[in-house]
């Protein structure tokens, strides 16, 4: 089992209504860290995630966003994801994500919410902290 941290971020900015410069209501982000916090709580997903609400994560066109982090593996962030009916595939997701020692997320293994919104994978710091490699 992995004992390195693991966290879900949410963006809670996400599908917000503004109104006078002002965010009004609840924005369709936090409805899904909402929905995210109450599942998890019953599954085992509860002792091995932090599911953190994040303001915007400069993928705003794609509401609603989610990342799945964790230290020696890649970050995958994952939009387009409707408030209603994503809950039980970011979750099996992170299931996923936590099981794989290198947090690598084939597309052919990822529920199917997960496949079509990637907007991103970054690589781990680690992976290229013992080669020669120079940047800036
Ligand atoms: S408002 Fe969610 S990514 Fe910007």
């Amino acid at each position: 089992m992995p004992n390195q941290k693991h966290t879900l971020f949410v963006c809670t900015t996400c599908g917000g209504k503004w109104q006078d410069g002002k965010r009004v209501g609840e924005s369709k982000g936090e409805q899904l860290l909402q929905q995210l916090q109450e599942l998890a709580q019953n599954s085992e997903l509860h002792n091995q995630f932090c599911i953190q609400g994040v303001e915007c994560m400069s993928a705003c066109s794609h509401s609603c966003v989610i990342a799945f982090t964790a230290e020696g593996k890649s970050t995958y962030l994952f939009g387009d994801l409707p408030v209603d009916g994503s809950t039980s595939a970011i979750l099996e997701g992170a299931n996923l994500y936590y099981a794989k020692a290198d947090g690598l997320l084939p597309w052919s293994e990822r529920p199917e919410a997960l496949k079509k919104g990637i907007l991103a994978k970054i690589p781990p710091l680690n992976k290229w902290a013992n080669l020669n490699v120079s940047c800036c």
